[in-house]
């Protein structure tokens, strides 16, 4: 069995529907004082591109980190699965290169494990569902082309399997620290006590580290920020003049987030078509683009409490800089 299916989804994933809720969050982030842009709309497919050549740098740790912690730990974590059916559920999975390792141990022991990546971008999944294919010829792959609270509400509906969801790279992090609750909160609610997550977290370390990281010498991690505008550009008729921006990563202490920002090196304005509207920018003024907040272990322990998990294992790389939480849905 491998392939995947499409739910009826309570939310439109067409094209032009996505399209004009870019335009609408476009219309309202540049209005608002600071200015902002969602880092969900980094992924086009450049972005995406680029994004698969920042975890491929040297700078950018999370993702070696986080391939450690699976290969270090993969007994520890997947041992306590032998002996019944689960479903190896992906949220986010990107090129699933990092899942592969896991899958690897469940497959060459025996388990009884079915892969079930979930993504609202039908492509995303064909392109995913391919790869891990040819990587793991005789793994069941069953995708789900959805939203990923309604794919988790199908599966646990079925009840046949116990689900192991995972939300790996510290994707966690790009959610302010009341969304993280929230959305943990979601997950348990959508799950069937026994089920059990594991999310990757990036941890809170030495400030150069985390400054090097999202200022990457090579500038792919720029570039990565920058396309930003050029996606506006493409998709909304915009005219940013892109090199007249530059791109700002920066570590507040007190929230304990890297914070990106886009900053405009001169007084300028921009039109976008598709808004019927301008913007003037003063020299220096920023945009907001993304947080990726960093975690204490107690801050983990904490969430697992407030979302209704009981917490199974914090599984650690060398140098202690991530860390992948199992918890448990409770009974
Ligand atoms: C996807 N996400 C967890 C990455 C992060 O580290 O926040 C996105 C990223 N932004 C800059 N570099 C990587």
């Amino acid at each position: 069995m491998r392939g995947y299916q499409r739910l009826e989804l309570p939310t439109n994933n067409e094209p032009e529907t996505v399209r004009r809720q870019f335009a609408e969050d476009v219309l309202v982030g540049l209005s608002e004082r600071p200015r902002r842009l969602s880092s969900k709309w980094f992924y086009d497919d450049r972005g995406s591109r680029l994004f698969a050549r920042i975890t491929d740098l040297d700078a950018y740790y999370p993702t070696a980190c986080e391939r450690e912690v699976f290969e270090r730990h993969a007994g520890d974590l997947l041992d306590r699965f032998r002996g019944r059916p689960i479903n190896l559920v992906d949220l986010g999975a990107g090129d699933g290169r990092k899942t592969a390792v896991l899958l690897r141990y469940l497959v060459e022991r025996d388990i009884d494990v079915r892969y079930v990546p979930i993504d609202i971008s039908e492509g995303a999944m064909a392109g995913l569902v391919e790869s891990m294919g040819e990587r793991l010829p005789t793994l069941p792959i069953a995708g789900l082309v959805s939203e990923y609270f309604h794919g988790i509400r199908w599966l646990a509906d079925q009840t046949d399997r116990t689900n192991v969801v995972l939300f790996l790279g510290s994707n966690i992090g790009n959610f302010d620290k009341p969304r993280a609750r929230a959305f943990l909160r979601r997950l348990r609610n959508a799950l069937n006590p026994g089920d059990h997550v594991l999310i990757g977290f990036d941890l809170k370390k030495d400030i150069e580290v985390l400054l090097t990281a999202y200022n990457d010498p090579q500038g792919v991690t720029a570039a990565f920020n920058l396309n930003l505008l050029n996606r506006i550009n493409r998709e909304l008729g915009g005219d940013f003049a892109v090199d007249h921006f530059r791109h700002y990563g920066t570590y507040n202490v007190f929230s304990g987030a890297m914070e990106s920002y886009l900053v405009s090196k001169e007084a300028q304005t921009v039109h976008i078509e598709a808004l019927r509207d301008r913007f003037t920018f003063a020299p220096w003024e920023p945009i907001h683009t993304e947080y990726s907040y960093k975690y204490l272990p107690e801050d983990i322990d904490d969430l697992c409490d407030h979302a209704g998990f009981e917490g199974v294992g914090a599984f650690m790389d060398s140098r202690g800089w991530f860390c992948d939480a199992l918890w448990r849905a409770h009974g």
